[in-house]
């Protein structure tokens, strides 16, 4: 499956991703401040520490979709899930992920704030967040390829017969998808990796036509608004629990993409 995706267009755009170009430009400042209260990073992280902590999501296995070279979003799940399985398209970016995974040294990007923002969450010492990595490299069990736009996702064995208990995605299906079809195909192909009653956590960009990792390197995006989102949830089988929306900052607008807003959503397969 590896970077032959079925929507070939895009797939090409994402041939010479940078995934350290990527964390430096999405989660440093002035973008991802994590001192600053309206940015968006204390928002995503703290939609994602309500929906973990609502009660509702439980079970074994949280799998995230199209994990990029990326942490944040598995920190509040690692508390609630015994099982957690990282996936994307690129092997650059399962590479970034297994060089936090070894604690090796020669990562592109210190986790660490994010951590410690997300222990002050849960209420614990920002220092707890030495045990919070220990956490989550416990219960992360693989990182794997995966494409969004296979009907099959995941290798046949990847996951228990059952499916995953939970799904997060965060900016991986709208930049993954050339059109809206496509978006609403891939969230019905992303659903069959789950069991039914299982939940969904979607993060995605609202209005984004394109995103730029480093000049020269401009990845189209399938700009969608929260209509659309709630649309495709409900033909391709989820009934939406709550979606959230955040508004960007006049000042914080246009950096590195053209996007007004953050959508969070959370959903329950049918
Ligand atoms: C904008 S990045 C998001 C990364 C990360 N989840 C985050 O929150 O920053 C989009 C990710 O989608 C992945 N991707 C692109 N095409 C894909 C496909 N067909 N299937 C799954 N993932 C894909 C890319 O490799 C990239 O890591």
């Amino acid at each position: 499956m590896e970077e032959k995706g079925a929507e070939n267009g895009v797939a090409s755009c994402y041939q010479g991703f940078d995934p350290a170009a990527y964390l430096q430009n999405y989660y440093t400042p002035p973008l991802a401040d994590l001192e600053r209260k309206d940015s968006i990073m204390p928002w995503k992280l703290a939609c994602l520490h309500r929906a973990f902590t609502e009660g509702d999501v439980s079970g074994e296995l949280l799998v995230d979709i199209g994990s990029g070279p990326t942490l944040y979003q598995v920190m509040s799940g690692c508390e609630v899930f015994n099982k957690v399985l990282l996936t994307d398209f690129l092997e650059v970016n399962r590479q970034e992920l297994r060089r936090w995974l070894q604690d090796e040294g020669g990562c592109s990007l210190d986790w660490t704030p994010f951590l410690q923002h997300v222990c002050k969450l849960e209420g614990r010492r920002p220092s707890a967040w030495t045990e919070k990595a220990a956490k989550l490299r416990q219960v992360i069990m693989d990182i794997v390829p995966i494409d969004v736009h296979c009907p099959q996702p995941l290798a046949l064995d990847a996951l228990p017969s059952a499916g995953a208990d939970c799904l997060v995605s965060c900016f991986c299906l709208e930049s993954a998808s050339p059109d809206l079809a496509a978006f609403t195909r891939a969230l019905g192909n992303i659903g069959r990796l789950l069991r039914p009653g299982g939940h969904l956590l979607l993060i995605g960009s609202l209005g984004m036509s394109y995103f730029s990792v480093e000049p020269g390197l401009k990845i189209p995006q399938n700009p969608v608004n929260e209509a659309q989102v709630c649309a495709s949830l409900k033909e391709s089988g989820y009934t939406l629990i709550r979606l959230e929306v955040y508004t960007l900052p006049q000042d914080m607008r246009g950096l590195f993409d053209d996007t007004h807003g953050e959508f969070f959503v959370k959903a329950m397969k049918e």
